[in-house]
């Protein structure tokens, strides 16, 4: 102990003529690129500073966001602490980015969006990138979609007041009173070369009383809808 303080007597009387407020602290912690920290009043060997990014800056992942007060009154090194927030390429596919389009897309930046033709959006036109790296509302998507399905004189379908007619969608017709249903009395969104979609198969017709006008129906393939069973057994 005397040998060690003996050794440290050079250093110990340097820290005497620096001001009293120097003793076993640490001077101010170093400032860091895009970082604050809590204003701190016990800078004591030993204790740690945390620090925190500014407002469009993020924590680097893996470092740690402190530095301590060494014995030797220095702080721990700091490494890079923030990045600026990214958030990711607002890319969809079947869709374009119409307005806010940059090469990095910094917090509060805004884009908008537009499907290609034929296609339809699921989601929000527009949004908006976030301090945590990510858009909000979420990235909307582009889907395929069936053409609103045909109209038929003297008979409606139940899709009238709908808009967006998906895959798999079923529509059923039927004729004003009195008037008979050519043809099948659904049809549904599908699709026949696995890319477009189409409806299953033509709607149908509706004609006047006589059953006599059923000839010339043509016969397709069945819809995935169960069709009423015309020869119950029993
Ligand atoms: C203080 O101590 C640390 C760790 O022991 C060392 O890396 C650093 O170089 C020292 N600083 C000075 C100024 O001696
Ligand atoms: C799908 O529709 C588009 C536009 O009508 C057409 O250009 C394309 O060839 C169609 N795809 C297939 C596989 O038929």
């Amino acid at each position: 102990m005397r040998v060690l303080l003996g050794w440290m007597g050079p250093l110990l009387a340097l820290l005497l003529l620096q001001p009293a407020g120097s003793m076993g602290r640490c001077p101010s912690p170093p400032a860091v690129d895009h970082a604050d920290r809590r204003p701190s009043y016990e800078l004591l060997v030993g204790s740690t500073v945390t620090y925190f990014c500014r407002h469009g800056y993020m924590l680097i992942p893996g470092v740690s966001p402190t530095t301590t007060c060494l014995t030797n009154f220095t702080w721990s090194a700091v490494p890079a602490l923030c990045q600026m927030v990214q958030c990711p390429s607002p890319a969809i596919i079947n869709g374009r980015v119409t307005s806010g389009e940059q090469d990095k897309y910094g917090v509060g930046q805004q884009v908008e969006f537009q499907c290609n033709l034929g296609y339809t959006m699921w989601g929000s036109q527009k949004t908006q990138c976030w301090s945590d790296g990510t858009w909000k509302p979420p990235l909307p998507y582009c889907d395929k979609v069936c053409a609103p399905p045909p109209l038929i004189t003297n008979g409606q379908h139940t899709g009238v007041r709908t808009e967006l007619f998906p895959y798999g969608m079923e529509v059923k017709y039927s004729c004003a009173a009195g008037l008979s249903l050519i043809g099948d009395e659904s049809i549904y969104c599908t699709s026949e070369d696995g890319v477009n979609l189409t409806w299953s198969g033509p709607a149908p017709v509706c004609r006047g009383e006589s059953a006599e006008s059923q000839r010339g129906q043509s016969t397709r393939r069945s819809p995935s809808s169960p069709r009423p069973s015309l020869c119950p057994k029993g």
